[in-house]
């Protein structure tokens, strides 16, 4: 058994290997925004809580993270809780907000060793004390990293981000300090909790599920999207060549025709 495990990890690691070979590493995307979805699914179908799909979603998002960096990406943004997300059962969003706090303070020293820089976006004022609190001193722990930048939407809600935006555009307008003719598209970005990051050219999501849940909207406009049907848990770092195997497939002509493209 123990033999036959590390031929399937050696075989894996063979495959993977043979994709990440295909990447052209001069087309990368700078930005990749992920919705890590199907942990419960992948629990049920195991005979296991939802709990234990959540922990067992922990190893992707460390093959992921260390698969970007490796190839050079610049920012990766997992959405880890969404806004709707406070409306499951009590008993999962206090599992999901301890297993963050747990992962966050575990992951730090990787995060260092491998350069990377820790962000959050959405309303985590709102999120549970302990959780706020380790988000934080992960977030000024890694501040001064410059390898790749992992960005955690938490307690994110895209309607709400562009909603605060325009708040604080408004009230900047009302009080004088910005005039009407100001506001372009330049402008209410720098407004938005990505400030300052480029905009994802390719989503990907998980568990076989097509639709954005209210992820980055404004800054999805132009992105590639990449579903696939396998569940969080099972996504590894060949899934994740895969996914930029078809980005780089794919023809981005910005309402150009294919010739201007090509020329
Ligand atoms: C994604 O997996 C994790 C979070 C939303 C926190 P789900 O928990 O949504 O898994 P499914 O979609 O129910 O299978
Ligand atoms: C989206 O997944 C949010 C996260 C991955 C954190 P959900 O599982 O909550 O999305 P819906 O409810 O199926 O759209
Ligand atoms: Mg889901």
């Amino acid at each position: 058994m123990q033999f036959y495990c590390l031929y399937v990890s050696y075989l894996d690691l063979i495959m993977s290997d043979t994709i990440k070979l295909k990447i052209d590493k001069n087309n990368l995307p700078k930005h990749i925004a992920i919705i890590m979805d199907g942990n419960g699914r992948w629990a049920k179908a195991h005979g296991k809580p939802r709990v234990f799909g959540h922990k067992s979603g922990v190893k992707s998002v460390r093959e992921v993270t260390e698969a970007a960096a490796e190839l050079g990406i610049d920012y990766i943004t997992l959405y880890a809780f969404s806004t709707e997300n406070w409306n499951r059962p009590t008993t999962e969003v206090v599992a999901l907000m301890t297993l963050l706090v747990e992962t966050i303070r575990k992951e730090i020293d990787t995060l260092n060793k491998n350069n990377i820089k820790l962000l959050a976006i959405g309303d985590i004022s709102k999120l549970p004390a302990k959780t706020h609190k380790a988000l934080i001193e992960g977030i000024e722990n890694t501040k001064n990293n410059t390898r790749m930048t992992l960005v955690l939407a938490l307690n994110y809600s895209s309607k709400w981000e562009i909603l605060e935006a325009t708040k604080k555009i408004a009230q900047k307008v009302s009080s004088g300090d910005l005039k009407l003719e100001d506001i372009d598209e330049s402008l209410f970005s720098h407004h938005l909790s990505t400030v300052n990051i480029p905009d994802p050219e390719l989503l990907i999501r998980t568990s076989g599920e097509s639709r954005l849940s209210n992820f980055l909207l404004w800054q999805l406009a132009y992105a590639e999207f990449y579903f696939t049907p396998i569940y969080w848990p099972d996504f590894d770092k060949a899934q994740f060549y895969n996914a930029i195997l078809s980005y780089q497939n794919r023809e981005r002509r910005f309402g150009m025709i294919s010739e201007q493209i090509k020329s």
